[in-house]
């Protein structure tokens, strides 16, 4: 089938505005929209920019907004969109560095402010063996390891467009997996920092983070739990009870 795809460019600095470039291409049906950037990228114009690496749904780099949706590029196939008519633009809420390529530092600011690792300071057990926990502990936080930090769920939030600061959807997921991980020690911290102005309390369940999450994370439901976690302080490791009346003491 014959398509046409728009894509945004732009190199701030160079570019007095941005443009949308336009490429009709002969494709399959069940290309993938990665697989038009890569055509257009080797046998159109080599200036076009744009990042991608495993090609299969798992690094995360290739976040984009196809059709006004935020997707991976090289998760998308052209007869998923059910149209001939294709426009490619940057995510948005973070600066553009080059045409489809933004600069994710601020989002992983966000994310390694909720101290995105396992936090235990206790000796490991005398018999070497690891840190055991049972099925049920580990299904707690099974859906939030799945996080790949695409950005596709912080750069779809409303409130994240209004306001840099807020520490996204993305950060909270990541918190949420070791908040709720039995092994783990640092939730105070975590909800310390979810609790300033910018953290947890910003979002507005909105849900554009959930329908965007290639990954198919139940972010909402994630933020929901945080969000409870401090307001009620129903979460407890080794008998102690985590939440507002411990954040912050101490
Ligand atoms: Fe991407 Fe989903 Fe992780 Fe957000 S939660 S960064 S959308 S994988
Ligand atoms: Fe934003 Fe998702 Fe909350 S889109 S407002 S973080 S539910
Ligand atoms: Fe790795 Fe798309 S290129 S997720």
């Amino acid at each position: 089938m014959q398509i046409t795809v728009k894509i945004y460019r732009h190199i701030p600095g160079v570019d007095t505005q941005p443009r949308y470039d336009e490429y009709t291409l002969d494709v399959d049906p069940k290309e993938r929209i990665l697989d038009l950037l890569e055509n257009i990228k080797g046998f159109k114009d080599g200036t076009l920019a744009f990042r991608r690496s495993c090609a299969h749904g798992v690094c995360g780099s290739d976040a984009m907004r196809i059709n006004g949706r935020n997707r991976l590029a090289c998760k998308v196939l052209v007869q998923d969109l059910d149209t001939d008519q294709i426009v490619i633009e940057p995510i948005i809420g973070l600066d553009v560095i080059k045409d489809l390529i933004v600069d994710m530092d601020p989002f992983f600011e966000q994310y390694r402010s909720v101290l995105p690792y396992l936090i235990n300071d206790d000796p490991l057990p005398a018999d070497g063996k690891e840190r055991l926990q049972s099925q049920e502990q580990r299904a707690r936080f099974d859906d939030t390891t799945k996080c790949i930090l695409c950005a596709a769920c912080t750069t779809a939030c409303p409130p994240f467009w209004a306001n840099r600061k807020y520490v996204g959807p993305a950060a909270i997921v990541n918190a949420h997996r070791f908040i709720f991980d039995s092994r783990d020690h640092g939730a105070e911290q975590r909800l310390s920092r979810l609790s300033e102005p910018d953290g947890v309390w910003r979002c507005r369940t909105v849900f554009n983070c959930t329908e965007a999450c290639p990954r198919e994370i139940k972010i909402t439901q994630a933020i929901a739990e945080v969000k409870e976690v401090l307001a009620s302080g129903k979460i407890n490791y080794k008998g102690v009870q985590i939440g507002p009346e411990r954040v912050g003491s101490g």
